[in-house]
């Protein structure tokens, strides 16, 4: 059979952060909650250039410079931070890279799932026609209101990945465990900018949602625990990682290894929860900060999206796959960013997009070649600099 996955990701997190020390002094009170309690440093911050379509061109920029856009027939866009109810962000990214005209672009959406959907179908796509590739592309702006519980928890970034056959990073496994149902744990209504949740209540059915879904995968054929050398979760921080980790070891029945799981975690303590592509960053953190060498190791991943629905499926890594990372443009993003104070931080989380059709002109501020450079009669003016 055909092998079908990942043939290369990178993601692209903006230039700005407030460090959780910051917010924390600004609450009064210990730092220790968010960097142990809830294991987070940083909350990338878009500036007012910068959104979910800038931050995935950014992404998806690199893979196409590398390995060209010939034979991409389909773009899928995971988001919850959707900047149009009818239009799909995709196309904006569609054309921002220059992609085949012969190409469908379509948006998914469910919570923090949607792109394991979109790398799913991705999968089918190609299996169906195996010559196709296929763009994903997950990208989000986590936001939660001020002085909730959910505040320290912000974060944005992209991830892009090409699907094809054959392909030189992750082959995905075709068994898969799935899970849904009808919960009220996290919710943004239209007419919201943040959502309302209930963050215990949505941990604990997280933390559920991870034995439903291994038990199905598990059904359906998937591998053994042993079996699995690497875990990645959707991580809204780094800390329900490791619960999650710690809890599936335990139905599994083995040793606690917290050390399979933390890998996937450095880049999202940097980041912040990214929502659709968190996931896919705690991938591309495990390939790219451990130092084993992952070739012919199979790793596990959990998909979690509030509401709910969850996935758990896994893949083989493919030798070779060092050369493909983007380890050194990553670190780069990583460390090379500016530290906002917490009135900084306000400013840009208070900043809203006009609404009433009004010519408005955005210097630029963003660091990449993608921005938003303003908007007129209702439109987003996206432009590559
Ligand atoms: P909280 O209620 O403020 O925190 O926020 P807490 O009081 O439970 O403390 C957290 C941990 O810090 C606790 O440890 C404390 O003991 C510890 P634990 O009991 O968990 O082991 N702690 C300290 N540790 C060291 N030094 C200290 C200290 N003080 C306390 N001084 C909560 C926690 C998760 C509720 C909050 O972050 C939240 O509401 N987050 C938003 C919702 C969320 O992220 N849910 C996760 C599951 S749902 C999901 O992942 C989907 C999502 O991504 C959305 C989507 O799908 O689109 C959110």
């Amino acid at each position: 059979m055909t092998k079908i996955g990942i043939d290369a990701m990178s993601f692209y997190v903006p230039h700005r952060y407030i460090a959780l020390s910051e917010l924390a002094e600004h609450h009064g009170i210990d730092p220790g909650k968010f960097s142990r309690g809830i294991g987070q440093e940083k909350i990338a911050m878009p500036g007012a250039d910068e959104d979910i379509v800038t931050m995935a061109a950014e992404a998806a920029q690199v893979l196409i410079d590398d390995h060209g856009a010939e034979g991409i027939d389909t773009v899928l866009f995971a988001t919850e931070t959707g900047i149009d109810q009818s239009k799909a962000a995709g196309i904006y990214v569609h054309r921002l890279l220059n992609l085949p005209e012969n190409c469908r672009a379509v948006e998914l959406k469910q919570a923090c799932y949607s792109a394991t959907a979109a790398l799913q179908m991705a999968c089918g796509h190609v299996a169906r026609k195996p010559t196709a590739r296929v763009l994903v592309i997950a990208s989000d702006v986590a936001r939660y209101d001020r002085d909730t519980s959910g505040e320290p928890t912000q974060g944005a970034a992209a991830v892009a990945m090409l699907v094809c056959a054959n392909p030189g990073l992750m082959e995905i496994d075709p068994e898969t465990g799935c899970h849904t149902e009808d919960i009220m744990d996290f919710w943004r209504p239209n007419y919201r900018r943040t959502p309302l949740f209930d963050g215990k209540y949505s941990a604990l059915r997280y933390l559920d949602a991870v034995l439903s879904t291994w038990r199905d995968y598990q059904a359906n054929g998937g591998r053994r625990y042993e079996d699995l050398t690497r875990f990645c979760y959707h991580l809204p921080f780094s800390r329900m990682g490791e619960k999650a980790h710690r809890h599936l070891a335990k139905h599994a029945g083995a040793k606690p290894d917290a050390a399979a799981a933390s890998d996937g975690m450095t880049y999202a303590r940097q980041v912040g929860n990214c929502y659709a592509a968190s996931l896919y960053l705690s991938l591309i953190s495990t390939l790219e900060t451990s130092q084993d060498d992952l070739t012919d190791q199979a790793i596990g991943l959990f998909s979690y999206g509030s509401g709910a629905v969850a996935e758990f499926f896994s893949g083989r890594i493919v030798a070779g796959y060092r050369d493909r990372l983007y380890t050194a443009r990553h670190a780069d993003l990583l460390q090379h960013r500016d530290a906002v104070s917490y009135s900084g931080y306000t400013e840009l989380w208070e900043r809203v997009d006009p609404r009433d059709g009004t010519a408005v002109t955005l210097p630029k501020q963003s660091r990449g070649q993608f921005r938003l450079a303003g908007f007129n009669e209702h439109q987003r003016l996206y432009v590559k600099d």
